[in-house]
């Protein structure tokens, strides 16, 4: 299994903090924040990763990972998103990069208490098609939510929605098989003129290819605004990442 992490996008929500510099390069606590999902994949056994770079200061990523080594990897490559264009469309920079392997995708955004290496464990044992991590949150109108049935299945996911059909959020963390690469050829973009990862999802599930699972520990989106942020910066600090356990 190959990984890809992504960090285009704008920093918007960040205001001043990412006027001048990339948001993913920010501190969390004692490390910039695109070193937690380099530390997860690491820890989760994935050991050739894409970087998919845009925004501010892309060039300094290289600065700060180099090849990788450092940080537990054997090979780290890099491309450069131009614009914003949404996730899928990130996701679409790296199938070159893939060569037909199943991917592990985090977001450039995204921390966990948690190591992966038991949801990768089980993807592999799912033999194909796309699974998501799901946390329970407060605010799931920022998030894509999973509309569960009684039995906890995924019946569809709503990305964004104003009137949520419960408050599992669907966290940045994906796993997919080399079919994604044509799901993200077949998408349009939505209203905010982005390539949506939740229509990559929606269409494994309409081919009965998507599990979920709900995870272990706390996931923080360090990237939905300020107070996200803090609150990261303070799980951080308080209660590590990336832990060993059998999640
Ligand atoms: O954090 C989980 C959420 O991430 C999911 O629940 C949502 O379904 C998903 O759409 C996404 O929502 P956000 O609106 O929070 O995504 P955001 O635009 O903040 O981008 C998330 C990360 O992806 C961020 O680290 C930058 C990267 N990105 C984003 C875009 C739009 C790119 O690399 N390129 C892009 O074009």
């Amino acid at each position: 299994m190959k990984g890809v992490i992504l960090a285009g996008g704008r920093g918007s929500r960040l205001h001043l903090l990412t006027r001048v510099t990339n948001k993913h390069l920010l501190p969390v606590y004692d490390r910039p924040m695109i070193c937690y999902p380099v530390q997860c994949m690491a820890l989760a056994g994935i050991t050739e990763v894409l970087l998919v770079a845009g925004g501010n200061n892309a060039g300094d990523f290289i600065r700060l990972l180099g090849n990788g080594r450092e940080y537990g990897l054997r090979e780290l490559s890099y491309i450069y998103q131009p614009e914003a264009g949404g996730i899928a469309q990130a996701l679409s920079l790296a199938e070159h990069f893939a060569a037909g392997s199943p991917l592990m995708l985090i977001l450039g955004d995204n921390i966990l208490e948690r190591s992966l290496a038991g949801a990768r464990q089980r993807y592999e044992a799912q033999g194909g098609g796309a699974r998501i991590l799901l946390s329970q949150v407060q605010n799931p109108s920022a998030y894509g939510v999973a509309e569960l049935d009684e039995h906890g299945r995924v019946m569809r996911i709503h990305e964004k929605p104003a009137q949520p059909p419960g408050n599992w959020a669907v966290t940045g963390v994906y796993f997919y098989d080399h079919q994604v690469f044509d799901m993200i050829r077949s998408l349009v973009p939505s209203a905010r003129n982005e390539l949506e990862i939740t229509d990559v999802n929606n269409a494994y599930l309409a081919r009965g290819q998507l599990m979920a699972e709900k995870i272990n520990g706390y996931w923080a989106d360090a990237g939905e605004n300020i107070d996200f942020y803090l609150r990261a910066c303070n799980l951080v600090a308080q209660r590590g990442a990336n832990l060993d356990s059998s999640q």
